[in-house]
């Protein structure tokens, strides 16, 4: 059975209240069953985690590599674009990384441009609001 931990980043947990124009109406606890529900009728073995602190989320993935998790599908929020040590510990556990972003981060302000974590990243899927995640839950079915 695949295991696959789904981490969202800084902010995400206040999705449903924040800049809903942009990241839809759907809670974080909306967008969790929904994901979970799908990884679940996949066969995968579910986890999901939330956290605004950078070393939190460092650390989460560190457990990824002793919890033997084989996909990681992740929206690091504002981290994507500067933490490197995100970017380091995903390149540690050497675990397939998915990024995901409910926005187009392309077609907003340039400082969401750059990502520092697609490169070590297996892709990035960007701008298909809370589908990325499941777009990211096929491709590993797919697999
Ligand atoms: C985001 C895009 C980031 O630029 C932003 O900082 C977020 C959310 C997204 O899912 O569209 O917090 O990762």
């Amino acid at each position: 059975m695949k295991k696959v931990l789904v981490i969202h980043g800084v902010n995400l947990n206040m999705l449903g209240v924040r800049e809903p124009g942009i990241y839809g109406n759907k809670t974080l606890e909306d967008i969790n069953k929904i994901i979970v529900e799908k990884g679940n009728s996949c066969g995968f073995e579910m986890e999901v985690f939330q956290s605004n602190y950078e070393g939190e989320i460092v650390e989460r993935i560190h457990k990824a590599f002793t919890d033997k998790i084989d996909f990681i599908i992740m929206n690091p929020g504002a981290f994507t674009h500067y933490s490197i040590a995100i970017r380091d510990a995903v390149s540690a556990v050497k675990i397939p990384v998915i990024e995901v972003h409910i926005s187009n981060v392309y077609t907003r302000e340039e400082f969401r441009h750059n990502s520092v974590t697609a490169p070590v990243s297996v892709g990035q899927i960007t701008g298909f609001s809370y589908f990325g995640y499941l777009m990211a839950l096929d491709y590993i079915n797919y697999l």
